[in-house]
């Protein structure tokens, strides 16, 4: 019986379906309760030793959600709803690293089973004994150092994967806050009318213009003549293909650090081009089925060994966020190599990747419309399952977008 009641509760666990309660012992009343973000969480409890010095993680926030107190980061794979109001107070003596043994003194002292959940959830970072000093690179890696606080929370928590937050097109508002009307009320004031105007000219006003007015989202593709290898090279060479390559110095002397870049058709913040191609093949003839990344440089597709049920779980989220009757026969995650951005910009970093996504996927629907393809931009992404199958953490470079891509169905009318 006990090894069924076990079988059950690792299930629940692996859906992310239990809470966990923490008490100094099981018939006091809670510390905490833990709530899972992701669906693989279980609680761990590493050992501390009294010589050992944590510190708050200068990710983690406590903040009130409804009548509660949670602690959270979206370095955590769970949250902690906070019950005893003297753990807040003990947790804000941690700004500093303080061995466990001076904890262990102090009133209020959280309980060295909660502090290990929080070292485990990466909600408090262990500091080594006579390290540097330096708490933001004790933290992580050079690739966690440059992340601000607010890009990383906003990345992890707009995307799927790594909260349990509800997501996407749900209405929550709808029945108790009106809709905003699709147009703009007018400003008061005399109009100046553009429509008396005579068109300004472009240089090749028809093309572009009928090339635009023709761009739309095709999310069902037509699986008896599915896009070609050729096409697949047409579209990423004329949209992601570097171009041309320089460097340049930050600074005007001889001695600031030198940057490369590799200039790629369409506009980037700063020029960093941090945006990687990774494509899903699930029907493209000439190109076998698989997970893919796309080598900008050398204009070659290298296959990525992912596991496959990752894979179909890939293809059936955009599947899903479409609506689409099947998968599409091409789907491509646009990922972020976050510090080519992160290490130039402060505070403006993510919300620049977001708007080098947008550019992309412009580029996307315009020379998908040129050679006679169908796309579809597609919202969700899950930042967790893409770490899974390429084995990169997900602060390090990670998707930011994606697009459905095929030949879209050919509309025959009876006339
Ligand atoms: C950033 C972005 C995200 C989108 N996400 C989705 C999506 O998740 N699912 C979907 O079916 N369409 C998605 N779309 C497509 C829009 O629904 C579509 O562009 C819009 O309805 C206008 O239609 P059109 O593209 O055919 O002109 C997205 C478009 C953009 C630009």
């Amino acid at each position: 019986m006990d090894k069924e009641v076990d079988l059950l509760v690792r299930r629940l666990a692996g859906r992310g379906l239990l809470e966990y309660r923490v008490s100094r012992s099981p018939n006091d009343e809670d510390l905490a309760v833990i709530e899972p973000q992701v669906p693989d969480y279980w609680p761990r409890t590493p050992k501390l030793a009294d010589a050992d010095a944590v510190v708050l993680s200068r990710f983690a926030y406590m903040r009130r959600r409804g009548t509660e107190i949670v602690l959270e980061s979206p370095r955590s794979s769970a949250l902690f709803k906070i019950c005893a109001p003297e753990i807040a107070a003990a947790l804000a003596t941690l700004s500093k690293p303080r061995q466990i043994r001076e904890l262990r003194r102090q009133n209020g002292f959280p309980g060295a089973q909660l502090l290990a959940l929080l070292l485990d959830c990466r909600i408090l970072v262990e500091i080594a004994a006579g390290g540097d000093g330096d708490l933001r690179r004790a933290e992580g890696d050079d690739n966690l150092v440059l992340w601000d606080f607010h890009d990383l929370l906003f990345h992890a928590r707009s995307t799927q994967g790594r909260h349990a937050n509800p997501l996407g097109g749900i209405y929550p508002y709808a029945g108790a806050i009106p809709p905003l009307p699709p147009v703009r009320p007018c400003w008061p004031g005399k109009r100046f009318d553009l429509c008396k105007l005579p068109a300004a000219r472009l240089a090749d006003p028809s093309a572009f213009a009928t090339l635009l007015r023709q761009r739309h989202s095709t999310r069902s593709f037509d699986d008896a003549r599915p896009i070609t290898a050729a096409e697949v090279a047409q579209f990423l060479g004329g949209t992601a293909r570097i171009v041309s390559k320089s460097a340049g110095r930050i600074g005007l002397d001889d001695t600031s650090p030198l940057v490369e870049y590799a200039k790629r058709p369409y506009p980037s913040a700063g020029g960093e081009y941090e945006l990687e191609l990774y494509l899903a093949v699930d029907r493209c003839e000439g190109l076998a089925r698989g997970f893919y990344h796309y080598d900008a440089d050398r204009h070659a597709l290298v296959p990525i060994r992912a596991d496959m049920r990752e894979f179909e779980a890939l293809l059936a989220g955009a599947r899903f966020a479409m609506a689409a009757p099947a998968a599409p026969q091409i789907l491509i995650t646009v990922a972020a190599r976050f510090g080519r951005v992160l290490w130039k910009y402060s505070s403006i970093a993510y919300a620049l990747i977001l708007k080098d996504v947008g550019v992309l996927l412009q580029t996307f629907y315009l020379t998908a419309t040129d050679i006679g393809l169908g796309g579809c931009a597609i919202g969700i992404v899950n930042i967790d399952l893409f770490a899974k199958m390429t084995g990169i953490e997900f602060h390090v470079e990670g998707p930011v977008g994606q697009f459905a891509l095929g030949r879209g169905m050919t509309v025959v009318t009876s006339d």
